[in-house]
C-alpha cells in the first residue's frame, strides 16, 4: 500500500504530465498555423508521450492499491512568437518537470518508499533524454537564425519523428 503523502504527490504529477501534454498540443497548433508541418508533428508526438507519462503514473497508483484522483488541467499559456520561442518554452517546461520528478524522488527517501523510487527511475532517465533532444533543437534554431532554408530543412527533419503509440496522427 502506498502512503497518503506519496499518493497525493503522484496524483499531482499526473496532472503535471497532462498539463505538459496540453502545452505540446497548443505548440503543435501554433506550428500548424505557421505551416511548419514537421514541427507540428514533432509537438503532436510529444503530446502523446506526455499523455503516456501521466497514464503510466495512473497505472502505477493502481498497481500499489492506491486511489487515483484526477483534477482539472489548466489551459496552456503559450503564445510563441517564433519557432525558437516555441522550443524554448518546451525546454523550460521539461526543466520544470524534471524538478518535480526530482522532488518525488526526494519524497521516496523521506517516506522510505523503495518501490516508487524504482518506478521513478524511468522518469529520471526520460527527463534527461527529453531535455537533451529539445536543447539540441533550440541550438539548431539559434544557428539557423533568420534563414528560411535552414528552417525548411529542420522542419523536414523533425517530420520524421514517429509516434510510439497507434493513436491517430494528422495526415
Ligand atoms: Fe513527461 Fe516531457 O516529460
Amino acid at each position: 500500500m502506498i502512503s497518503e503523502k506519496m499518493q497525493e504527490a503522484l496524483n499531482l504529477q499526473i496532472n503535471e504530465e497532462f498539463r505538459s501534454a496540453f502545452t505540446y498540443l497548443a505548440l503543435s497548433a501554433y506550428f500548424e498555423s505557421e505551416e511548419l508541418r514537421g514541427c507540428a508533428i514533432w509537438m503532436r508526438v510529444q503530446y502523446e508521450e506526455e499523455l503516456m507519462h501521466g497514464t503510466k503514473i495512473y497505472d502505477y497508483i493502481h498497481d500499489r492499491d492506491g486511489q487515483v484522483s484526477l483534477s482539472m488541467v489548466a489551459a496552456p499559456e503559450c503564445e510563441p512568437r517564433s519557432p525558437l520561442a516555441a522550443f524554448e518554452l518546451a525546454l523550460s517546461g521539461e526543466q520544470a518537470l524534471t524538478a518535480k520528478i526530482y522532488s518525488l524522488v526526494d519524497l521516496c527517501h523521506e517516506v522510505r518508499d523503495h518501490g516508487t523510487h524504482t518506478f521513478l527511475q524511468w522518469f529520471v532517465t526520460e527527463q534527461v533524454e527529453e531535455e537533451d533532444i529539445i536543447r539540441d533543437i533550440v541550438k539548431d534554431l539559434k544557428r539557423i537564425g533568420d534563414s528560411n532554408d535552414g528552417l525548411f530543412m529542420l522542419d523536414r527533419e523533425l517530420k520524421q519523428r514517429q509516434p510510439q503509440s497507434n493513436a491517430a496522427m494528422p495526415e
